[in-house]
């Protein structure tokens, strides 16, 4: 692909901040910052990493991400407040390249329902936000919300407004993912062609997938001009969610005559990333995904398979190697040494210091012992820290658990709580009941299970189970966790007590009596 005279387009990448507020894909700190480096490894244009005033720990963050980041821009969202400006810029300002990305809405539904101002009194707070956030910042952004459903003289008065005002990029979400791709497109065009100071700012677009369009609309806005698009690794995000970039940036590789447009991602990271965001999640992508799905280079049909065989082009339209799945992996199994685990694992989106590696492969060894081979989803399974807090305050220490259809089922558990074993028995409805009585006993920890699954990661008799929880704590808040074994009692004692581990270590009420 020949990008001379193709235009560059921006990935601003907002998995930390739109793709973290998506349910269920909460991550902490160690998990942001995983992120954070591998988009920067993929050389993403712009990590928005998060709303630094949203929380305590959504400032540290956001600073952290400021403090690694040495090659991408780092941008906080913050609202179009001074309050909210300088708390963005506090967390920012370290970086090499910091952003403050400041927004307000400009619909006649949101300005009346939602800010309860008029026109004049949301383009004078525009305005100032953005004169205030250029004091303190060279890069700044400026988001009109709902900007599909303004209007168009207004939009085209606001955006005016905040380039004089100093603005760099200017923002046109389709917030509620209602736009369609002709439209959408158009309304990029119009605001080329109507706007008079539009050259000094570049346009970005960042759309939701309401209606499944987020892809579709974001393409059509760079057929139309934008020089920017907003995106999160797998497409997670608000709802429906944001544009997936692989997408975006596969389908402006894969189609590249038609948009005569290019980003600089290194598209041979792409599978890792989407692996990475799945494992510090704990959300899976559906198999039929593109790009990243597990069905997304696999034939089924024999008439497929055979026109891959005799020519790969017959029905790929571009090769698994192009986003970073090898054609033909090596199985790994017993005989596997150090080098190939560590290689897999980074392959897999898994980028941990040599210690933990070595911890791993420890794993990887006696599992490798049980199994004839390791599939990848074993070794991510195997590798996967979701929601994994460094404090563990209770460890398993052993279990017992007896299960009858004909008797109450009985769990004995034994915990190492700091230098202490303590050891419950507990009755319950089968043994995983029983289990988490057993627990919730020991520590002293009142909570509801609000969401249990069990899994199989791999096929076979063999398989390797994975156990995730959610569970309500006393003061209102849930906490996840997860936990593999080829045992599906020990996988689910240990996803409860990842969960109680991380509540009490961020302060959920417990008493811990004993
Ligand atoms: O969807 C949206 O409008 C947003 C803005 C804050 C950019 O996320
Ligand atoms: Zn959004």
């Amino acid at each position: 692909m020949s990008t001379q005279d193709s235009r560059k387009i921006r990935i601003f990448d907002t998995t930390l901040r739109d793709g973290e507020q998506s349910p269920g894909c909460t991550m902490n700190l160690r998990d942001k910052l995983l992120v954070a480096e591998m988009l920067e490894a993929m050389r993403v244009d712009v990590i928005e990493a998060g709303f630094a005033i949203a929380s305590t720990g959504d400032f540290e963050s956001v600073n952290s991400i400021a403090k690694l980041v040495k090659n991408s821009t780092v941008a906080s969202l913050s609202r179009a407040l001074v309050k909210d400006i300088d708390c963005a810029w506090e967390a920012v300002k370290v970086a090499p390249r910091p952003r403050i990305h400041t927004f307000l809405a400009t619909s006649p539904l949101h300005m009346a329902a939602k800010l309860r101002k008029t026109p004049d009194e949301v383009y004078e707070q525009a305005v100032e936000a953005v004169k205030y956030a250029r004091n303190l910042c060279d890069d700044i952004e400026f988001s009109l919300e709902d900007c599909s459903r303004s209007e168009r003289p207004f939009i085209y008065k606001v955006v005016e407004g905040v380039i004089a005002a100093g603005a760099t990029t200017v923002n046109i979400p389709d917030t509620v993912g209602y736009a369609v791709p002709e439209e959408f497109g158009a309304l990029i065009r119009d605001i080329r062609n109507n706007v008079p100071n539009i050259d000094k700012a570049i346009i970005a677009v960042h759309c939701h997938n309401d209606l499944g369009l987020a892809v579709a609309n974001s393409l059509a806005a760079i057929a139309a001009g934008a020089g920017q698009v907003e995106c999160t690794i797998n497409g997670i995000g608000e709802r429906a969610g944001n544009a997936a970039m692989e997408e975006i940036v596969m389908a402006l590789k894969t189609r590249h005559e038609c948009f005569n447009a290019h980003t600089d991602i290194d598209t041979t990271k792409i599978y890792a990333a989407s692996r990475c965001v799945c494992n510090v999640t704990g959300s899976r992508v559906q198999a039929n995904k593109a790009i990243v799905g597990e069905n997304a280079f696999a034939h089924e049909s024999g008439i497929h398979q055979h026109g891959v065989m005799a020519n790969p082009l017959t029905y790929e339209i571009m090769t698994p190697e192009s986003i970073g799945v090898p054609r033909n992996k090596m199985v790994l199994g017993k005989h596997s040494g150090k080098h190939a685990f560590a290689q897999r694992l980074e392959d897999l989106g898994f980028h941990y210091d040599d210690d933990y590696v070595t911890e791993l492969f420890t794993k990887f060894k006696a599992l490798a012992d049980r199994k004839k081979t390791v599939s990848d989803a074993d070794i991510e399974a195997l590798a996967s820290k979701a929601g994994v807090n460094e404090v563990q305050l209770a460890k398993l220490d052993r279990f017992s658990s007896m299960a009858s259809n004909a008797i109450t089922s009985v769990s004995t558990i034994r915990l190492a709580v700091g230098d202490r074993l303590i050891e419950k028995v507990a009755t319950g409805d089968g043994p995983i009941n029983a289990s988490f009585r057993a627990i919730c006993d020991i520590l002293g920890v009142t909570c509801r299970l609000e969401d249990f699954q069990l899994s199989a990661v791999t096929e076979g008799m063999d398989a390797q189970c994975e156990a995730s929880v959610r569970v309500l704590f006393e003061d209102g808040r849930t906490y996840r966790g997860r936990g593999v074994s080829t045992d599906i009692v020990e996988a689910s004692i240990l996803a409860y007590l990842q969960a109680i581990n991380t509540a009490i270590s961020e302060g959920a009420p417990s008493i811990l009596t004993h």
